[in-house]
């Protein structure tokens, strides 16, 4: 999955794929700017619960095109001249991107890996954790076993490319406490996410006091177990399941694991203060009052049909689509805090 996805070469993101560019997918950021309008009301939140400090750092996780530290930067909320936003994206060519998209802001540094200081602010993880690199588990008639990749002997994708295949192997006991107790059937399949642990612990290493957040598609074990589907892949816009065919064309990513999610914000030292769906979370921040105040700027400049009243007139749509319970609306929203 690393090498699929970031190999600098061939990886999906590394080629610049992804929420932007060649557009597999589309995440909330990238839905219009009332995300970013709604996550600028979080921020300002957390920003005055913490006594509303003269320097106050967004570290933003993942970032892809940028467009999200764009529309939190334009909002010009209370915390706009405390703000120093640090954007984290592994993809060179998406950072390329951002350098363009938030060229102008002073205030907004762009890395390629989290910063090694600590610092008191927040970050903020949208759509990331799915991305991390994860490893599959199985229930067998023996217990949980591993789901590794090995190469067949047939060539069934074509001329030159390598036939892989699924192969069982033992668990590991690191793996092993990946996966919360529940009753498993044969044939259950889980993700193990070790590159969300192993995130969540450098994250919390960032923020010495403040919050984490992060929004992304999740379930509990038991949920995902039976529910199956929770490994998808996405191409030119069409989900597809089996991750081994096109690696490098495809994104690969998984639902996440909520039991060990929560194991390892608490063993990071955070405690978790919140955990609602997105469209709770966006209409708890005032999402309703947004779009009404978006259509009062579209009946105002309607009939000058003027840029800033088109945009009021979209925000019910965005809404619509940000707030859908079968969609973005929801996601899992962690709230995280340390003190
Ligand atoms: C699904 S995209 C989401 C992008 C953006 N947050 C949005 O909502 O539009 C995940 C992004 O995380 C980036 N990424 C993956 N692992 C990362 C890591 N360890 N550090 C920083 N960025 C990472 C990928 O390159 C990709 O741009």
């Amino acid at each position: 999955m690393e090498t699929a996805l970031y190999d600098k070469d061939a990886g999906f993101f590394a080629v610049g794929r992804g929420p932007t560019g060649r557009s597999d997918f589309v995440t909330s950021p990238e839905t219009g700017s009332l995300f970013g309008l709604i996550v600028a009301n979080a921020i300002e939140k957390l920003w005055m619960e913490q006594g509303s400090p003269r320097e106050f750092t967004v570290i933003e996780a993942g970032a892809g095109s940028g467009r999200l530290c764009r529309e939190v930067l334009r909002s010009d909320r209370g915390f706009s001249s405390a703000i120093n936003y640090i954007t984290v994206e592994r993809s060179e060519a998406l950072r390329q991107v951002q350098e363009v998209t938030l060229g102008k802001f002073s205030n907004v540094s762009i890395l390629a890996d989290l910063p090694d200081s600590s610092t008191s602010g927040v970050i903020i993880a949208n759509e990331l954790l799915d991305n991390l690199a994860f490893d599959v588990a199985e229930f067998t008639t023996e217990g949980w076993a591993e789901v590794r990749v090995g190469l067949g002997s047939e060539n069934v994708a074509g001329a030159g490319t390598p036939n892989f295949v699924e192969v069982l192997a033992p668990l590991d006991a690191e793996h092993r406490s990946l996966i919360p107790e529940f009753a498993a059937r044969i044939g259950d399949r889980l993700p193990m996410q070790v590159g969300i642990v192993e995130w969540i612990a450098r994250a919390a290493e960032c923020i010495e006091t403040g919050a984490i957040v992060i929004i992304d598609y999740a379930g509990n074990a038991e949920d995902l177990a039976r529910r199956g589907g929770w490994l998808r892949t996405y191409r030119d816009h069409t989900r597809g399941s089996n991750p081994l065919m096109h690696p490098g064309e495809s994104d690969v990513t998984s639902d996440v694991v909520l039991e060990p999610l929560r194991d390892a914000i608490v063993a990071a030292g955070f405690r978790i203060e919140s955990e609602t769906t997105q469209a709770e979370w966006l209409l708890g921040l005032g999402i309703d009052e947004e779009v009404a105040s978006g259509e009062a700027t579209w009946l105002a400049g309607a009939a000058r049909g003027d840029l800033e009243a088109l945009i009021g007139r979209s925000r019910a749509t965005e809404a619509a689509i940000l707030t859908d319970p079968e969609g973005l609306g929801g996601f899992t929203v962690i709230i995280a805090r340390r003190e």
